[in-house]
């Protein structure tokens, strides 16, 4: 992705000085564009929970980084003790983001590819290596996601004899959530690039405000014409017809089809249902938990401290400054996600195809996961 005209991706290992992972920190966009460094497991951990990565897929290549920088700074003596501080890292940035399937996948991806190599050299380079095809593979996948997601546009588009084709998206499941192109706006990327004339509805996505800060800043960068609306909206202009489509991304999805996303996603998926407005799902294969079967009962649901709904952020005579929504003393709650059942979801669009959000949709597209 191209940001004031240069390519970034979302991390990166620092080109003089490979043992330091960069990120851009996302904290303080849209009106700053800062790059951390980041160097031991503190940092990484602070990162993620923090917020100053964020994103399925993000995540998921942070923590792989992260074990990275964990190798980099175990003892080398003996295998045991470097392969108990891995495990012992892994761990704690297992516990930063609950929800995200991505974190723990890429941790175990990591001990899975470590326990590979005997010597303690050769697991350092195991997982530098590792770390580096996770987030490769990540771009890759959204870029394929892109590829074919944008058929659905495009059929919306030819339907319309070529009019604005008009998608609503929740949070940020953009290039700023993955490494690079994103998932739900992989196809937008895609369609635009192509000519098909669309336009986003992006919620503004309480109380972190993902839309409203990064997605727009990113479709902007992307020249991609958008308008930011208040969470509240979107059932309104569904009604009036005002919306052709819904992509969202998922923090997690189950091989069944149920969809975790950031809270205020189910409303919206009901609004579509209620409209008949078509409701897609977009993810790469490391957003799939290929164990749990019910969403609602399994996923465990991040909750998150009562400051981010109390406050709100923004920029004041070019300052970044916090202000106080709430009475000071109301206790606020803050759910980070909420999960929407298969039912109301028309299809999951993966690097591999559209498919069904069912047991039998997922497992068409991936049949070695079938255990059968
Ligand atoms: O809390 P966040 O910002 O990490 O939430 C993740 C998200 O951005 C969304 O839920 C997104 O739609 C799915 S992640 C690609």
């Amino acid at each position: 992705m191209n940001i004031y005209g240069k390519h970034y991706r979302t991390i990166w290992l620092k080109e003089d000085d490979a043992r330091i992972v960069q990120i851009i920190d996302q904290r303080h966009l849209p009106h700053k564009f800062v790059v951390e460094d980041l160097t031991t497991i503190d940092n990484v951990a602070r990162a993620i929970k923090d917020m100053h990565v964020r994103g399925a897929g993000l995540i998921g290549a942070t923590a792989g980084f992260g074990m990275y920088i964990a190798a980099l700074r175990a003892p080398k003596e003996s295998v045991e003790a470097f392969t108990q501080t891995l495990i012992d890292d892994g761990e704690t940035l297992k516990a930063t983001r609950p929800t995200a399937v991505n974190l723990e996948w890429a941790v175990n991806r990591q001990l899975a590819a470590m326990s590979e190599v005997d010597d303690v050299a050769g697991k350092v380079q195991v997982v530098k290596a590792t770390a580096q095809a996770i987030a490769d593979e990540d771009a890759g996948f959204c870029r394929r996601i892109g590829e074919h997601g944008v058929s659905i546009i495009e059929v919306i588009s030819q339907r319309k004899n070529g009019e604005t084709v008009n998608i609503l998206t929740h949070c940020n499941a953009g290039w700023l959530a993955f490494v690079d192109y994103g998932s739900a706006t992989a196809p937008i990327y895609a369609a635009h690039d192509r000519g098909i004339k669309v336009h986003v509805w992006v919620d503004e996505t309480r109380p972190r405000n993902q839309g409203a800060r990064l997605t727009a800043w990113e479709l902007g960068q992307h020249g991609v014409p958008h308008t930011v609306i208040a969470d509240n909206v979107g059932g309104h202009l569904m009604q009036h017809r005002m919306v052709d489509l819904v992509i969202t991304g998922t923090d997690r999805t189950l091989y069944t089809g149920d969809v975790a996303n950031k809270i205020g996603t189910y409303l919206k998926a009901l609004a579509a249902k209620d409209n008949d407005i078509p409701f897609y799902v977009a993810l790469p294969s490391s957003t799939f938990d290929w164990e749990k079967r019910d969403g609602v009962k399994e996923i465990p649901i991040e909750q998150r401290g009562a400051r981010e709904v109390k406050y709100i952020q923004g920029l004041v005579d070019g300052e970044l400054k916090w202000a106080l929504l709430t009475p000071k003393d109301s206790p606020a709650a803050n759910f980070a996600f909420d999960v929407t059942p298969a039912r109301l979801v028309t299809g999951l669009i993966t690097e591999r195809g559209v498919c069904d959000a069912s047991e039998e949709g997922v497992l068409g597209l991936y049949p070695e996961k079938e255990t059968k």
